[in-house]
């Protein structure tokens, strides 16, 4: 059998888990994926993903022959050597990396195993040492994901690099994951195994970092009439900045962000080093979704009473992911100030009925906006760009708009009889002179 061939291994089919399954599917391996949820092991096993993923669902179907779901951990121990780690490491009440579910992969493999385990799961850095400092025999490589929600099968198939950690020892085990991905256009970095997880933080802190700075940029730009798109993009330009991940807006989400910010910070206190800058990341995150609230009561004074439309609920766009999204602490401020809130997501609407109380559900952004006194974009769909938006005017009783993505053109919504704000920019279109509701 040729290295590249080499059937693999997965632990845990969540996003990660089961982007990893299908897209090494799809490279031409053989793939068994065990999970410990019956119920998902068998909706995977009739071609059915569980998450919203674009190409996800088609590619798992058009390789199904080739990945075998279980809930059985001998099954696939016996058939695959190389062991992707998936499973989720959620936070716990102290802010660490809850790592038991890792835990309890390295107690299933047998004593004598000549598995490598491979850690894709997102672990604080030490992690790695101290599973070898338990299990002096088994071959260990970290190799971090960077895979983004709604991109994910492009970003397997095309990575801007991929990080292969490994210690002293563990070489033959490095060069047999290095050539899974060896296919794989991108760079691939090899280094020590404290450094592949610190990478992993390093840049998910880092791109945390550059959204609260741009919103710190956008809300100095509301003070001093400034633009902060303009502000992005004049930045941007300077090769040593770049100009992706400078979208102001109402905050970051999503499971990893908030997460993976959250646990380098205690990781490095943990250790007794205060790590200043985080803190104020993550201040300004949790502020940042709360300055809608303001923006619409200045418009609207007390929103008592007042029905407050979100169009958009996901942490993003091509994903029905809730998980710490923006909707879910502006839903409940509004709620706070008394406003009633009518809510449409393209895909999100499900999930998000679990976790939203008292907040209703339209079938369409038209019929979330009839008869509402404001609307907040909280999630850039691009169903949004294409809404008829003079029609959307009409049946609102006050057709404001708060673009908390600064997703939509000012200029076409002020055409339509819009009042729009966005983040960071100045607000456009004439105050209407009487609500009509
Ligand atoms: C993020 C990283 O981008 C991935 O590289 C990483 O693999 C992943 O976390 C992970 O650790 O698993 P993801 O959470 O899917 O990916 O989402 P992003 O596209 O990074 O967006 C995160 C949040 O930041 C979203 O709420 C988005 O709306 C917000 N964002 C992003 C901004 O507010 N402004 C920006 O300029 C960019």
């Amino acid at each position: 059998m040729s290295a590249q061939r080499e059937p693999v291994g997965v632990i845990g089919v969540g996003w990660v888990g089961l982007v990893t399954a299908v897209c090494f599917a799809e490279l031409g391996h053989e793939v068994v994926a065990r999970d410990i949820l019956a119920d998902k092991v068998d909706s995977l096993a009739r071609g059915e993903t569980t998450i919203h993923e674009p190409g996800l669902e088609e590619m798992l179907r058009r390789n199904a022959e080739r990945i075998t779901f279980t809930t059985e951990m001998p099954e696939l121990l016996e058939r695959a050597r190389l062991l992707f780690v998936c499973v989720d490491t959620p936070p716990t009440y102290s802010g660490d990396a809850d790592l038991s579910r890792v835990r309890a992969v390295v107690d299933e493999l047998p004593a004598d195993s000549e598995h490598v385990l491979i850690m894709k799961s997102t672990v604080p850095a030490g992690t790695g040492h101290s599973i070898r400092r338990d299990r002096p025999g088994l071959p260990y490589v970290s190799c971090p994901e960077f895979l983004k929600e709604g991109t994910a099968v492009a970003d397997f198939m095309d990575p801007d690099r991929v990080v292969i950690g490994a210690d002293g020892g563990d070489e033959a085990a490095a060069d047999a994951v290095a050539a899974l991905y060896e296919p794989l256009p991108g760079e691939t970095l090899r280094t020590d195994v404290a450094s592949a997880e610190m990478i992993k933080l390093a840049s998910n802190a880092f791109l945390a970092t550059k959204i609260s700075f741009i919103n710190e940029i956008a809300n100095v730009c509301e003070e001093v009439g400034a633009d902060v798109g303009e502000v992005a993009a004049g930045m941007g330009l300077d090769e040593r900045i770049g100009s992706s991940f400078l979208r102001a807006g109402i905050g970051y989400g999503g499971s990893c962000f908030p997460k993976d910010v959250k646990a380098l910070k205690m990781l490095a206190g943990n250790t007794g080093y205060h790590f200043q800058l985080l803190n104020a990341v993550i201040e300004v995150n949790e502020l940042q979704k709360r300055r809608v609230v303001g923006k619409l009561e200045q418009h609207l004074g007390s929103l008592l009473g007042k029905r407050i439309a979100l169009l958009g609920l996901a942490f993003k766009p091509d994903t029905d992911d809730m998980r710490e999204a923006s909707s879910l602490v502006l839903a409940a401020r509004l709620q706070g100030e008394g406003a009633e809130v009518v809510a449409y997501d393209p895909v999100a609407s499900e999930r998000a009925g679990e976790l939203l109380d008292s907040v209703e559900m339209a079938g369409s952004a038209l019929e979330a906006l009839d008869g509402a006194d404001a609307a907040v974009l909280v999630t850039e769909w691009r169903e949004f760009a294409e809404l008829d938006w003079s029609e959307a005017a009409t049946r609102m009783g006050r057709a404001l708009l708060v673009d908390g993505r600064n997703f939509l053109d000012p200029a076409r919504l002020a055409e339509a009889g819009f009042e729009y704000e966005g983040i960071g920019k100045a607000p456009r279109g004439a105050p209407a002179s009487a609500s009509k509701s």
